[in-house]
């Protein structure tokens, strides 16, 4: 049976096009959050892609940005000073404009031996989502298919279902070790956007989106499953 995936897909012709779109669409949705429940539960992630959306989407004066709580789909185990850190990523970006309280922002404590990370974040990340599900999260995807960190035929992390949060290695990556929270979770958003940019981001799209449901190979699939991701493209 070949199974024909439902999403939205908005392709733009430049980087400007890119920006501006993604920080409507994601300023949009906040909007909506807070005004349908009084808060937005917002997840973000990192890579080199969502940064001059970020820096745009905290500069957004129509967000009251005291009800909007950030939590990371993923995390590189660096001190949160590092080049490679998703936290500075935020903190320089979004975090630059965006007055959010300090209590809001859930993000894994690097300073913690690994396991103790883990248990910590998937703890405050627990109670978060006991005031609902996230609203949005923000993905990218690399040219493997990974998503959050979450790789292709890592079967273990795939197919976990009782820890929010796992702590994985890859050797894809400088960074080889991972905080990440499971597939079931990135699924229960009200909405996921996907940021692709980049031309040689065109054919793992283009295969994600057309393969039959393989979630091994296609951590994505789990997500287009649920007929709510949105793919702002450009290449
Ligand atoms: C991360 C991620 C990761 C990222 C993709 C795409 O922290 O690295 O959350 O899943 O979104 O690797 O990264 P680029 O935007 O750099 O292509």
């Amino acid at each position: 049976m070949t199974v024909t995936f439902r999403y939205q897909h908005i392709q733009t012709a430049n980087e400007e096009e890119f920006v501006a779109r993604g920080t409507k669409l994601l300023e949009r949705a906040t909007i909506e959050a807070v005004t349908k429940r009084g808060h937005c539960i917002l997840g973000l992630s990192g890579g080199s892609t969502p940064g001059p959306i970020y820096a745009q989407l905290g500069q957004s004066k129509d967000i009251d940005w005291s009800k909007v709580s950030l939590f990371l789909v993923d995390e590189r185990y660096v001190p949160k000073e590092h080049a490679e850190s998703n936290q500075r990523l935020i903190a320089e970006t979004l975090l630059a404009h965006a007055r959010i309280p300090r209590p809001n922002l859930v993000f894994p404590k690097t300073t913690l031996a690994v396991e103790n990370c883990v248990a910590d974040y998937e703890e405050r990340l627990r109670s978060l989502f006991a005031e609902g599900a996230p609203d949005i999260v923000v993905l990218g995807m690399g040219e493997d298919g990974h998503i959050a960190s979450l790789f292709p035929n890592d079967k273990a992390a795939l197919e976990e279902k009782q820890c929010m949060v796992l702590h994985v290695q890859t050797d894809r990556f400088a960074i080889c070790d991972r905080i990440t929270i499971i597939l079931p979770l990135l699924a229960s958003a009200r909405s996921m956007l996907f940021l692709l940019r980049g031309k040689n981001k065109s054919k793992i799209f283009e295969e994600t989106v057309s393969a039959k449901f393989d979630p091994l190979r296609y951590p994505a699939h789990v997500l287009l499953n649920t007929g709510r991701t949105t793919w702002l493209t450009c290449w």
